[in-house]
């Protein structure tokens, strides 16, 4: 067994890339970070190594990961707003599934074989159901943007079949927080994100915080997301490549990192209010088509393989992580 010590993080400019190279780092890997900087941060690469390069070029990916002896890819780099992706389908599967192929092309130009992919509890779509979801579920996206993750997820597993790639998806429920010691968190131009939104309302840069729906059968009426702190998500990537490590070749998982508990809009909204001791205007709006009432995940894959369990993703820790953040 090889030992993956040079890792390639595609995307590590961004809010969980970013996390996550420092995670690796901390873990004792040596880190390139690629990306475009389209969405991410140049403020926030924290690898030995910054490549600026698209997703889409195989030739200089290869390049990268030849003169960096790179044994492992974290894959991050992805159009990430799903409203978005109904408008504008086609970028999204340009940008997330064919530029994918080109990566993993690369990845077969270099030898690299080892693979974490950034996969989302979208690929399950509104299958509200059979709360918690589990990875048992069949796929059924509901927009272009999940549809977009379910096909990486039927490339990677083809690929490991056919050329002996080990692949491991990860699907994120709703990612929150900051790196507590705040070198970095989240920074979406716009943000669309709940609890960064809640956030500036309270810092006055935002008016009122719209509460899409109170009529949901749920104990406040308010849609239940399954929060899960950036910093757990970034150790379940560490946790997935040491994983890989002890695998044979050819081989596909998917586990979903989430915490198995909810919490409600008005509940985040009242722990902003609490931490900032500042108001948060409300105003109710109507619910929004595709918003289930309920998503939670059940963890167990990833605390069983992976031995992982998230550690700062109660609601006080991710909120006061993110305010200190927002305020630094
Ligand atoms: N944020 C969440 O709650 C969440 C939930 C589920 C899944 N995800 C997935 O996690 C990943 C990271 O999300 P994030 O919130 O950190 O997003 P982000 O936008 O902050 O990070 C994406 C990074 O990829 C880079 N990138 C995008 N397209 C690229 C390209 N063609 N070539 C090179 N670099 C490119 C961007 O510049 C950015 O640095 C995405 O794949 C997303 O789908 C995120």
């Amino acid at each position: 067994m090889s030992s993956t010590k040079n890792i390639l993080v595609v995307g590590g400019a961004g809010y969980i890339g970013s996390h996550t190279t420092l995670a690796l780092k901390e873990a004792g890997y040596t880190v390139v970070v690629y990306d475009n900087l389209s969405t991410g941060h140049r403020d926030a690469c924290f690898g030995d190594v910054f490549v600026e390069g698209e997703l889409k070029d195989r030739a200089k990916l290869a390049e990268v990961m030849e003169k960096h002896e790179i044994e492992g890819v974290v894959h991050f780099a992805a159009l990430i707003e799903a409203g978005v992706s109904v408008v504008d389908p086609l970028s999204f599967y340009q940008n997330n599934v064919a530029s994918t192929l080109a990566l993993l092309e690369a990845m077969q130009d270099a030898n690299v074989k080892r693979i974490v992919f950034s996969s989302t509890a979208a690929v399950y779509g509104d299958q509200t159901t059979s709360s918690p979801l589990s990875e048992t579920l069949s796929k059924a996206p509901i927009n272009p943007y999940g549809h977009s993750k379910a096909m990486v997820e039927t490339i990677l597993e083809s690929a490991a079949t056919a050329y002996g790639l080990q692949a491991f998806a990860l699907r994120y429920f709703n990612a929150a927080g900051a790196d507590p010691e705040c070198r970095t968190g989240e920074r979406h131009d716009p943000e669309t994100h709940l609890i960064p939104l809640i956030i500036q309302t309270a810092q006055g840069v935002r008016e009122h915080i719209s509460v899409f729906g109170k009529d949901y059968e749920t104990p406040d009426g308010t849609c239940i997301r399954d929060y899960i702190h950036v910093y757990d998500l970034a150790e379940g990537h560490v946790a997935a490549l040491n994983f890989l490590q002890g695998q044979n070749t050819g081989c596909f998982h998917a586990a979903n990192l989430g915490t198995g508990q909810g919490y409600s809009v008005l509940q985040v909204i009242n722990a902003v209010a609490e931490i900032s001791k500042k108001p948060v205007k409300i105003i109710e709006a109507e619910r929004r088509p595709g918003d289930p009432a309920v998503l939670v995940a059940d963890p167990s894959v990833a605390n069983q393989l992976l031995n992982w369990r998230p550690m700062r993703s109660d609601l006080k820790s991710i909120v006061e992580d993110a305010w200190r953040f927002a305020n630094a």
